[in-house]
């Protein structure tokens, strides 16, 4: 057994209490104090030993979390020279490289604060894209949530069911999701304008949806335009009941409602950022991957 101390992050508290106890490890909570102008400050509530994992999600509010998340980093490495840190859901990932000119890739300038905070390993599971894993020059781990995800449905009564991405950058990801359940995949063509964030699907006419089950697959639903217009367009193939599953469920302002308007019966995510339908733990999976 490796003498570990997990750090809860106030992000991710629940989730790095299930690690801590699946690693049999001792748990450290963090009180987080938000000053009126919006600083926050932490303060460990005991003293970690051993090596040291902090567990601290990356989700709205984005750059509150991310600097509390090198915040406790910091501090963890005046405890221990081996400080791991698990980011379940990076945020920033998306912007990894520069799509229009003048763009500044911001992933590159998070994974340096990082390394300069003292972090000594990275871990996160289901990164937007390796391109942004590229810019971490410490040693860094992607565990993928597909299968556990996958493992959801596989309980589940579904009418011939076929996988979806509703974009083709998603295939090898529904592939890997498909195979676990030994069902048919494909991926739409979406495009996003880059300028307005506007999604639109461009597949045509698809034949053998009629009457199948969907299981839409991708790694985050945000605003959620990506999922509605994709549903839309299996709707309108008459498709029969449409899941939505993810292992980042961000669901920005009215996003559930509008997947929910647009025909899909449930959300399906893992509790990389915790929320109602976030039912699928990843605890088990980030243990694994640290011992
Ligand atoms: C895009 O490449 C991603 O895989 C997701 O499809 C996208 O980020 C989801 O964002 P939204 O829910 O805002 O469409």
């Amino acid at each position: 057994m490796i003498d570990f101390t997990v750090i809860g992050g106030p992000s991710s508290e629940q989730l790095a209490k299930k690690i801590a106890f699946k690693l049999k490890s001792k748990f450290i909570g963090c009180e987080l104090r938000v000053f009126p102008d919006g600083e926050s400050k932490i303060t460990l509530k005991g003293k970690p030993s051993g090596k040291i994992l902090v567990v601290q999600s990356i989700y709205p509010p984005v750059d509150s979390n991310l600097l509390r998340c090198l915040a406790i980093t910091s501090q963890a490495r005046v405890f221990s020279s081996q400080v791991y840190v698990v980011i379940p859901y990076m945020g920033y990932a998306r912007q990894d490289r520069q799509f229009l000119p003048g763009e500044i890739t911001t992933m590159e300038l998070v994974a340096k604060m990082f390394k300069a905070a003292g972090a000594t390993k990275i871990i996160v599971v289901d990164i937007h894209s390796m391109i942004a894993l590229e810019h971490f020059h410490i040693p860094v781990k992607n565990i993928s949530a597909v299968e556990e995800l996958a493992r959801h449905f596989k309980k589940m009564s579904l009418n011939f069911p076929l996988v979806v991405s509703p974009d083709k950058g998603g295939v090898e990801r529904a592939r890997n999701f498909a195979e676990f359940l030994g069902v048919d995949y494909i991926a739409l063509e979406k495009h996003r304008d880059r300028k307005t964030g506007n999604v639109a699907i461009k597949s045509k006419g698809l034949e053998g949806v009629r009457g199948r089950d969907i299981i839409l697959v991708d790694d985050m639903i945000s605003t959620g335009g990506s999922i509605v217009k994709a549903a839309e367009f299996l709707k309108k193939q008459k498709s029969g009941k449409v899941y939505a599953c993810c292992t980042h469920s961000l669901l920005i302002g009215d996003a559930e409602k509008n997947i929910i308007r647009a025909g899909v019966t449930k959300i399906i995510s893992a509790n990389t950022i915790p929320g109602k339908t976030s039912i699928v733990d990843v605890s088990p999976l980030i243990a694994k991957a640290i011992t």
